[in-house]
């Protein structure tokens, strides 16, 4: 999610305000906004990067020493000027940025409604700042008080800061899920998404913990409470850290950032739509009125995507195929917008795209949306091209993805496939209802096995060393792990520069095995179940002829372990869930042995994070 940036002092809001939002320009955003308070409220919004607001405000009222600016990730409503924050209650009287998601907002937002409320967005922050407003006015509470009872009622992620046109010289914030520090200076108060902003005005800082609540005056006093009302005694930390490394955190290359986000993001695409307990999984795209009989009675899904998309897709065929028993085709969209291909009105085209919008699949949706198919999106990016040209979607909520190379985006793609696989799977009948629940618990656990995956992170630091100056490797899996030996593959190519290729490991004996020698590295996923022997051959033909075999394997495996030069283990889940751990080590071997070549892990050559040109 993006970034929040308040002040409430003696000195002008917006020159920090702007610097602040630039510094948490990292974290890559659509759109931007400011909200000042002097004689009255003046708030600026554009869609853009903050240059763009910066630009837009010239000569504009920028007078006030409270203010509240916003990058925004949009997650609700497309990135557009009035869908940007900050975001105003039904009287006016309250304004609000908000970093994260309110799950809840439309059931909130019916009832506001219900009672008179009208909405300018479609955001659902906007939701969050009208229930705050109509708390406070029906018993004219103070601000702190009417967010706490609100905040009681949202279910969702949330970093917030309000400001109350009547009472300017208070900020109330509060976090939960999405993270908000304050910054505490001499008789002024600075608040921020991260420590960025911070730097250079304050070291003494307070990072707020979830349902936490913070009430910055002008005077200098401040108060901690819990959204209980209980009063915390604030931990104030020395801050102590520069603009560089703030910008990537503690990661070196947003790569690795991005690549240990991955319990989070993965968790984040799951929020709201699966509950193992209770025994639900809910995926609001194909559940919307205009696409679930044909989504459930589809005769065919093609997918179509790019790169690792298409990675993604491919396993998504098996998913479908398993659990769903829909038949699937994975497409190339380079290939299949070109090939004029035959696209029935009862097929559903499926496009993956983290960008939203790469130009060939954006083509291909058009093409199969002129032959009378429904599209549908499976996107990172709200409110981008492909997600607003799709008949429905869903997005997967892994925040901007700044490295070039796509690894967070990639196990979100294969989340949410998975969701969709499971729950049409239980829709159509095809997955016993055991089998059902028990991969609604596997799914469950897949963020905290993910975790559990990457401490083999320092093993596989080692391990890259020795294969620095390989010319070329090969990457092997069968079933669920043929598309993550593709993956392996590209991440190793277009990050460090070697020749991979990745292949079906049955597919050795009919060419590839010809290229096995003492100097070829073979990565072998090898958790496979129901292959699990025929695994164990293939490595076995690799040693026979030199090769050297680097295994990655389930956790406690240990009969691979007495024939492959290398084994990284993994945790153990059902075998359509695989894919969202096997991806782990590979994609920390290519960026460790990538590190280590000196290449640019972020921008490598050539390359572009979206690839917007045919
Ligand atoms: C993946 O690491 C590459 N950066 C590239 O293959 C990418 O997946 C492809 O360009 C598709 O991009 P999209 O997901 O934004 O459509
Ligand atoms: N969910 C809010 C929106 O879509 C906030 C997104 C963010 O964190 O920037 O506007």
């Amino acid at each position: 999610m993006c970034g929040i940036v308040a002040y409430i002092g003696k000195k002008d809001a917006y020159p920090i305000i702007v610097k602040g939002l630039k510094r948490l320009e990292y974290r890559g955003y659509d759109s931007a906004g400011i909200a000042l308070f002097n004689d009255d409220l003046h708030m600026y919004k554009k869609k853009g990067k903050v240059n763009d607001l910066t630009s837009f405000v010239k000569g504009k009222n920028l007078e006030g020493k409270v203010g509240i600016g916003h990058t925004r990730w949009a997650t609700h409503g497309e990135p557009n000027d009035v869908n940007a924050h900050p975001h105003t209650c039904q009287n006016g009287r309250l304004t609000l940025i908000h970093n994260g998601i309110i799950e809840n907002y439309a059931t909130i937002k019916e009832a506001l409604i219900k009672d008179g409320h009208s909405f300018q967005s479609d955001t659902d922050t906007e939701v969050l700042v009208h229930l705050i407003g109509a708390i406070q006015e029906k018993d004219n509470l103070p601000l702190e008080e009417a967010v706490r009872i609100a905040l009681s009622q949202v279910v969702g992620a949330y970093a917030i800061v309000v400001l109350d046109k009547e009472n300017p010289t208070q900020l109330v914030a509060a976090r939960k899920a999405s993270p908000l520090v304050v910054g505490i200076g001499k008789d002024e108060f600075f608040l921020a998404s991260d420590a960025t902003p911070l730097v250079g005005y304050t070291d003494q800082v307070v990072y707020l913990n979830d349902e936490e609540i913070a009430i910055v005056n002008a005077n200098g006093t401040f108060e901690i409470k819990t959204i209980d009302n209980e009063v915390q005694t604030p931990y104030i930390q020395h801050l102590n850290m520069n603009i560089e490394k703030l910008e990537k955190g503690d990661y070196e290359y947003f790569m690795l950032k991005e690549i240990y986000e991955q319990p989070n993001t993965i968790a984040d695409c799951m929020r709201g739509r699966l509950n193992a307990a209770a025994g639900w999984i809910r995926v609001g795209g194909i559940e919307k009125e205009n696409v679930k009989e044909k989504m459930l009675n589809a005769k065919r899904f093609i997918m179509a995507a790019c790169g690792t998309s298409w990675h993604a897709a491919l396993i998504g065929e098996y998913l479908f195929e398993e659990l769903a028993r829909i038949p699937v085709e994975v497409e190339y969209a380079s290939e299949l917008r070109y090939r004029n291909p035959i696209i029935n009105k009862d097929d559903v085209v499926i496009a993956l795209s983290q960008s939203g919008e790469t130009a060939d699949t954006l083509a291909a949706l058009e093409m199969a949306k002129e032959k009378g198919a429904l599209i549908y999106g499976i996107v990172n990016s709200v409110g981008s091209s492909i997600a607003r040209i799709t008949d429905s979607g869903s997005y997967i909520h892994a925040g901007p993805e700044i490295g070039v190379a796509s690894t967070k985006a990639f196990t979100g793609q294969v989340t949410a496939l998975t969701l969709m696989a499971i729950n049409m799977g239980y829709k159509r009948g095809t997955i016993p209802k055991s089998y059902y629940h028990q991969l609604l618990r596997g799914l469950e656990e897949i963020p905290q096995k993910v975790q559990e995956a990457l401490e083999c992170n320092d093993q596989i630091e080692k391990l890259a060393a020795k294969f620095i100056n390989t010319k070329h490797t090969l990457y092997l899996g069968r079933g669920y792990n043929f598309p993550i030996a593709l993956e392996g593959a590209l991440k190793l190519k277009e990050i460090s520069y070697i020749h991979a290729e990745g292949y079906p490991a049955a597919e050795m004996k009919h060419g590839p095995i010809a290229l096995i020698d003492e100097n070829m590295p073979v990565v072998v996923i090898a958790t496979n179940k129901s292959a699990y022997e025929k695994i164990v051959s293939n490595i076995q033909e690799v040693k026979a002829r030199k090769g050297i075999v680097i295994a990655i394997v389930t956790k406690g495996d240990q009969e691979i372990r007495k024939i492959a030069d290398y084994t990284i283990e993994i945790p153990d889940t059902e075998e359509p869930l695989t894919p969202l751990l096997s991806v782990i080590p590979l994609q920390l071997l290519s960026y460790h042995i990538a590190l280590i070549r000196g290449c640019n892990v972020d921008q490598p050559r050539n390359l572009a994070k979206s690839v917007t040109v045919e």
